[in-house]
């Protein structure tokens, strides 16, 4: 018997990796019953969205690899056309390098080792930098001495420090203050490099307000510097769309497109209009391109200890700003226990598969009453900050992949969303 949700053959996508394919996530829990996580890669939603990216910003766009550096990613991006990215290790300039031969690299990293600088320049051939220090200036200069490089075909981006609302405030580790930010690029001007000015605003940011500050802070320091600028970098932040209670809807996320509106209204306002400009997503391009099928290992009361968690695929939730889209899916193989009601959702503490006790989300999950050992929960949006993250603790370490076609909001609506207690007024400690 041939099961409807199961594509009738296997195929090849992207990194040469031969990959099982299936209409939508509840196919491939009910046809593979996996006991271990299953990831869901849906090359057609991150086409879509880098599609969606590269409309929308007018500049070069450098993908982010460390939010999701996985071979099928990259090559998926270098069919759509991303053809720069945004590096920060030696393992990151292989991944590109590998997947997009003749893409452009960037090594965006402020703070950078010496022998990962020299690897850059002489292996690589990446001829752009970001810094924030003099002494970054002088370890990069040193190299290029040493290796006979044209200072001209250098272009160092000075990082500076902004403030804005964020999921993940960045802020706080790199970025040089104005004035500093203002003499580090005269200094890199007089030594004959090309100067560009780039802020990072933080991961998932949903206000616009946060990119024309920073905008403004750019044309503070470029004024106060009085040196060519030969580009901006406007970072990445760009906000992926995650869930909303549906008993208490938030107000909607701010569109793409709307966000980059504003942006480019302040960059031609500041008197950036001709300055070459460069964007660093990452979360907005490949969040949605990823789900995880996790198994609820135990029910125990309002707790449900799962096989993935924060040492896996869920440490992005640990700020416990993101809220995640949940689905659940029973297992129509197990014995129904009258726990509840299916149309009745609940909060539940969501424990991990590892014996860490701080291996616990954030946030509960909102899932039908009836959830129960044994079932399924498939967790959507996690491509940004999840497959990068995993670690091996506790021998854990979810590797099994396979694609799906509909995106995970498609069809019959998540039952329930992973949402700050707070909105629900309910406690779930439990
Ligand atoms: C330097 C740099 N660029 C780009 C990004 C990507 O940011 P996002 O995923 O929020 O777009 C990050 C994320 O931390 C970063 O540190």
């Amino acid at each position: 018997m041939t099961d409807p949700g199961r594509a009738s053959h296997l195929e090849p996508s992207g990194a040469s990796a031969v990959r099982e394919r299936f209409a939508d996530g509840r196919a491939a829990a009910l046809a593979l019953r996996p006991d271990q996580p299953v990831y869901c890669f849906r090359p057609t939603v991150l086409a879509a969205d880098a599609r969606s990216f590269l409309k929308a910003f007018p500049g070069k766009t450098a993908y982010a690899v460390k939010t999701n550096g996985e071979p099928m990613v990259l090559d998926v991006l270098a069919r759509v056309g991303v053809n720069a990215f945004d590096v920060a290790s030696p393992a990151e300039f292989a991944a590109a390098r590998a997947a997009a031969p003749g893409a452009e690299l960037l090594y965006m990293h402020p703070v950078k080792a010496q022998s990962d600088i020299r690897l850059a320049l002489e292996q690589y051939g990446i001829r752009v930098m970001s810094l924030d220090h003099e002494d970054e200036v002088a370890k990069i200069l040193r190299i290029v001495r040493g290796l006979d490089l044209d200072p001209h075909d250098l272009t160092l981006f000075v990082r500076i420090a902004s403030k804005g609302d964020a999921a993940y405030e960045l802020s706080k580790k790199f970025g040089a203050a104005p004035g500093h930010a203002a003499e580090l690029l005269e200094r890199i001007h007089d030594l004959g490099i090309r100067c560009g000015l780039c802020f990072h605003v933080g991961s998932q940011v949903e206000d616009a307000l946060t990119y024309e500050r920073a905008v403004a802070l750019a044309a503070e320091v470029r004024d106060a510097a009085r040196v060519p600028i030969a580009a901006l970098d406007v970072g990445g932040g760009f906000p992926a769309p995650y869930a909303a209670d549906p008993r208490r809807p938030a107000p909607p996320m701010p569109e793409l497109d709307g966000i980059m509106a504003r942006l480019m209204a302040a960059v031609e306002r500041f008197g950036f209009a001709d300055t070459p400009l460069v964007a660093e997503p990452g979360r907005v391009i490949v969040a949605r391109a990823f789900s995880v099928i996790a198994r609820v290992l135990l029910k125990k009361g309002q707790r449900l200890y799962i096989n993935d968690g924060i040492w896996a695929s869920l440490s992005d939730s640990w700020t416990g700003k993101i809220v995640l889209p949940v689905r659940h899916i029973p297992d129509p193989a197990r014995h129904l226990r009258r726990t509840g009601r299916a149309d009745q959702i609940a909060p539940f503490r969501i424990y991990g598969a590892t014996c860490d006790s701080v291996d616990v989300l954030s946030r509960p999950f909102y899932l039908p009453e009836t959830v129960d050992t044994g079932d399924w929960i498939e967790i959507g949006h996690i491509g940004a900050y999840s497959l990068s993250l995993r670690t091996h603790f506790n021998g854990f370490y979810p590797d099994t992949f396979v694609e799906v076609d509909a995106p995970f909001e498609a069809g019959e609506a998540p039952q329930g969303y992973a949402e700050p207690e707070r909105r629900m007024g309910v406690d779930v400690e439990a």
